[in-house]
């Protein structure tokens, strides 16, 4: 998996999410309900990296909702600065927008972070970055931070 640039200055306007789905960035208490979601429905990798963005101060970490019930999410800062991810969205919820929606609003607060570029870790949906955000693919960049963690 290849990792993605992303220019911050130049992010295409967000389309509208869907009705009643609220893109909203996380708080303290809600750092269990997050990492659950994440190890539920991917990985206890993603749900590690929920925890390092949860609790930074504010979270670094965008959620969707819907009627109280949690959609997706989207992290930055995570496994190191500039990061972009990890981004999941519930199996049920997807192709409503939701996904592109999150990954907006956590590119502009990487924006307003003061961060001029920003780099998708391990992209995995390489069309869905090119598409989205105008991201690059990053040569050289297999297998990156990733390659060599504890598993
Ligand atoms: C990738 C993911 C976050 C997309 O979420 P989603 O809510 O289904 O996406 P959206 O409905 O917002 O899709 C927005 C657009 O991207 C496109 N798209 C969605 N998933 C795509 C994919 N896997 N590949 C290419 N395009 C994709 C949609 O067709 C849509 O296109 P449009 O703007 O022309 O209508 C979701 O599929 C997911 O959670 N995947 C598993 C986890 C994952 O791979 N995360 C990324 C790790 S780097």
């Amino acid at each position: 998996m290849t990792d993605m640039l992303v220019p911050l200055y130049k992010l295409p306007p967000a389309k509208p999410v869907a009705e009643g789905i609220v893109i909203r960035r996380a708080i303290g208490p809600e750092m269990h309900v997050v990492c659950d979601f994440a190890e539920k429905h991917f990985s206890r990798n993603w749900a590690s990296e929920c925890a390092v963005a949860m609790a930074a101060q504010p979270a670094n970490v965008l959620v969707a909702v819907e009627n109280g019930k949690l959609l997706g999410f989207a992290c930055y800062d995570a496994t190191a600065k500039g990061f972009f991810g990890p981004t999941g969205v519930d199996e049920a919820a997807r192709g409503r927008g939701v996904g592109a929606a999150l990954l907006m609003a956590t590119l502009q607060a990487m924006r307003d972070a003061g961060y001029v570029y920003a780099v998708i870790g391990g992209a995995g949906p390489i069309e869905f970055y090119k598409s989205q955000c105008g991201a690059i693919e990053i040569p050289g960049s297999t297998p990156g931070i990733y390659g060599d963690m504890l598993r």
